[in-house]
């Protein structure tokens, strides 16, 4: 099939690659002039495990290709996706003016050669689907000619369904090639059907798994579920936001564990097991951070306020993660008393491992809470230092480049992202380096008997 996708971030660059791996010609249309330019290329210009190569085998089986003319791109495609951004507002609504612009553009580049399908991606509030279509069709009154009275003009015919992504940054592909489920919004039958025949290899798993995304033992067919289109938008931000509440669940548990003496780790355990429950998203740490979590869950507090429906489980959810990365700092204080002066070494910026995204980034709140009392920070990430110091220009932070130089004067260590690099480190040697042998491990991923052994002062969150 001929598709089109546009935007080329993380979720419109994995979908475009393995549509284009499936055997659709696959443009995918992206406006950043840097990005394209990369990605034209052959370049990634972020970084996600495994997503150079598989970009490569779509450039070079000739199913992938970059434009910036969407206009050209739409006219070509029988299903156009939309994938641009949606990133929060200052008041937590999600700022949908990419998505805006783009089905304008859609509207505007139909003609009445075929019935498209708009198709979007992005993560949007419950009635963007209406809205979407609405756009395309002013798009579409906006580009067609006043016709004479005799003439009869052919008028561009399309259909908006929605089809949320769950794709996790660190594990794109994987998720892409091995979803729990693939969902499409829409009570149009016609288009599920076309949908449906395009995840097919997916849905039966009848496709050769590319040598760098195995399928896993025993996985058999995708469920796809048919929606209507609010509920297919209402599916994606309540998993979102019942996976952030798990997290903070077992956060708020953990401030309980340290008052009674328990340890959350064996409390996760015991609770995971039931099947009910599942071990998933119950690690306590410094909270949940990232592009999705805190956006989406603010979009659906936001659509319930617009109904004067209140949401305190959800405001629980942001309120707990709100504190919860800020422990660390009550840790150091309690550990260390003054924090004026001292030295802290993040290990770790990204907003989790395997990816070096840095939105809305636990580690970045926690700087500037050192900084804002006075501490000096130092931060080590495997992949995502050069990308912080570009963003973040004003944040004063020396960055090291392995595990000693970060060590080297620190007063204490603190495990912001729980990168495999920092699991088994050579902690005598690390603490050598230090002023003062303090880690705390804001992720609970780190051996407390290694490390204790090397003559350090360990501290979990929650145990
Ligand atoms: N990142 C994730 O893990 C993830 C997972 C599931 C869903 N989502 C959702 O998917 C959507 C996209 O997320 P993302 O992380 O890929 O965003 P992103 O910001 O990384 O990528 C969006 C891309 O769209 C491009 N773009 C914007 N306007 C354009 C235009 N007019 N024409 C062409 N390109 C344009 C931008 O330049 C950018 O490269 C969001 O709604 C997000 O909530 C993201």
């Amino acid at each position: 099939m001929d598709i089109c996708v546009i935007g080329a971030g993380y979720v419109g660059l994995v979908t475009s690659a393995c549509l284009a791996y499936l055997g659709n010609q696959v443009i995918a249309v992206e406006s950043n002039p840097e990005r394209l330019n990369s990605l034209s290329q052959g370049i990634v210009p972020f970084f996600e495990p495994g997503l150079q190569e598989f970009v490569k085998v779509g450039i070079d089986s000739g199913f992938l290709t970059f434009s910036d003319k969407l206009e050209e791109s739409v006219k070509k495609a029988q299903i156009i996706f939309i994938a641009v951004g949606t990133p929060s507002l200052p008041n937590g609504e999600p700022d949908l003016s990419q998505v805006m612009v783009v089905a304008r553009a859609i509207g505007s580049a139909m003609d009445g050669t075929k019935r498209r399908i708009v198709v979007n991606k992005s993560t949007v509030p419950v009635g963007s689907g209406n809205w979407v279509e609405m756009l395309v069709s002013q798009g579409v009154a906006n580009s067609q000619p006043v016709p004479a009275r005799s003439t009869r003009m052919e008028s561009p015919s399309f259909v908006v369904v929605s089809n949320p992504e769950f794709l996790r940054e660190g594990s794109a592909i994987t998720d892409s090639f091995y979803p729990d489920r693939i969902v499409v919004g829409s009570t149009d039958e016609n288009a599920v059907a076309v949908m449906k025949n395009l995840y097919k290899p997916i849905i039966d798993q009848t496709f050769d798994p590319p040598s760098f995304a195995p399928r896993p033992k025993g996985f058999q067919e995708v469920p796809f579920v048919i929606t209507d289109l609010a509920s297919a938008e209402l599916i994606k931000y309540s998993a979102n936001a019942f996976l952030a509440m798990k997290i903070s669940f077992s956060n708020e548990i953990a401030g309980l564990c340290e008052k009674v003496g328990a340890d959350v780790k064996q409390v996760a355990q015991g609770i995971g097991l039931d099947y009910r429950i599942g071990k998933a998203f119950l690690n306590a740490g410094v909270g949940w951070g990232g592009s999705c979590f805190g956006k989406d869950v603010s979009a659906l507090m936001q659509v319930a306020k617009e109904y004067s429906y209140p949401t305190p489980l959800l405001e629980a959810t942001v309120a707990v993660n709100e504190r919860q990365r800020l422990t660390v700092i009550k840790k150091l204080q309690e550990e260390l008393k003054i924090l004026k002066g001292r030295t802290v070494g993040l290990m770790g910026l990204s907003f989790k491992p395997n990816t070096d995204d840095l939105r809305d980034a636990p580690a970045l709140t926690i700087a500037y809470q050192l900084l804002k009392m006075g501490a000096s920070v130092k931060a080590m990430d495997p992949v995502s230092n050069e990308r912080c110091q570009a963003l973040n220009p004003n944040l004063d932070i020396v960055y090291c480049q392995d595990i000693n130089e970060l060590a080297t004067d620190c007063d204490a260590l603190v495990l912001v992202t729980e990168w495999d690099d920092f699991k088994h480190l050579h902690w005598k040697e690390v603490a050598k380096c230090m002023r003062w042998p303090l880690l705390i491990d804001g992720r609970n991923a780190l051996s407390e008997e290694e490390v204790t052994q090397a003559g350090m002062t360990y501290r979990g969150v929650g145990r």
